[in-house]
C-alpha cells in the first residue's frame, strides 16, 4: 500500500483502520508526557510490511513541530535509515517504523513504566494492523517490552519466536553512535546478516 504526504507534511497509509488509529494516538491524554505538552509521532510505513522495527521514543526533532517522523531526522535516526534503505530499497513501501511510546520524553530521557504501560495499546494496534511477520526491536526498552531479558550483546545474535512472529533484537542505533565509525560498520554488516536470515525464514513460511 502507498504512503501518501498529508496536509502538514505528515506521512501516511490512507487506510481507515490507520486513521482510527492515528485519531487515538492524537486524542491521548493517557500519562504525564502529553499533559507536559509533548507532542505524538506515530509509527510509519507500509501496512501489510512483513517487517516491523520498533524502537523506544521519539526524539526530539521527531517531535511533529519539527518533523513528526519516527528516527528522522537526526544522526541515530541516519544510521538506522542507512542499514533499512540498504536492505529494504523501497523503504517505508516495505517496512513499518515506530516506537514503544510514541510522545518524545523530557530531554530525551528514557520513557517511564507507566508512560510505556499507557502507550502499550497503540504498539498492539500496529501490531494488529500492519501485522508483520518479522519484528526487529531496536534496544532494551523494546527488547523488553516483547519479553527478551537477555543482554543486547547475547541477544542480537539470536532468533527469538514471539507470537508467530520471527522476533530480533538489535542495539538501539544511538548507543551504536558512541563507539564510532567501526561499530557503525559492524552495525550495517549486522542488518546485512539479519536480512539474510529474515528472507530465508520469509521463503520457508510463504
Ligand atoms: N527516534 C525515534 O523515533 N525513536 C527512537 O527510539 C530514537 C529516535
Amino acid at each position: 500500500m502507498s504512503i501518501v504526504h498529508g496536509l502538514d507534511g505528515w506521512i501516511f497509509n490512507k487506510d481507515p483502520l490507520f486513521f482510527d488509529h492515528l485519531n487515538r494516538v492524537e486524542a491521548c491524554h493517557n500519562c504525564g508526557l502529553r499533559q507536559t505538552g509533548q507532542h505524538q509521532c506515530p509509527g510509519l510505513g507500509c501496512l501489510g510490511a512483513k517487517v516491523m522495527f520498533v524502537g523506544e521514543a521519539p526524539g526530539r526533532v521527531e517531535n511533529p513541530d519539527l518533523r513528526g517522523l519516527p528516527f528522522v531526522g537526526n544522526k541515530s535516526s541516519d544510521l538506522l535509515l542507512d542499514a533499512i534503505y540498504t536492505n529494504w530499497p523501497k523503504g517505508y513501501d516495505e517496512v513499518y517504523v515506530t516506537n514503544v511510546v510514541k510522545c518524545n520524553p523530557p530531554m530525551n530521557r528514557k520513557p517511564e513504566e507507566d508512560e510505556i504501560k499507557s502507550c502499550t495499546p497503540f504498539l498492539w494496534e500496529e501490531l494488529r494492523i500492519v501485522n508483520p511477520w518479522v519484528v526487529v526491536a531496536l534496544g532494551r526498552t523494546a527488547a523488553n517490552w516483547f519479553g527478551v531479558r537477555e543482554g543486547l550483546n547475547t541477544a542480537k545474535w539470536k532468533e527469538y519466536s514471539w507470537n508467530g512472529c520471527l522476533l530480533f533484537v538489535k542495539f538501539h542505533p544511538a548507543f551504536i553512535l558512541r563507539f564510532g565509525y567501526k561499530a557503525q560498520l559492524q552495525y550495517l554488516a549486522e542488518f546485512r546478516l539479519m536480512k539474510k536470515e529474515i528472507d530465508m525464514w520469509l521463503k520457508r513460511k510463504e
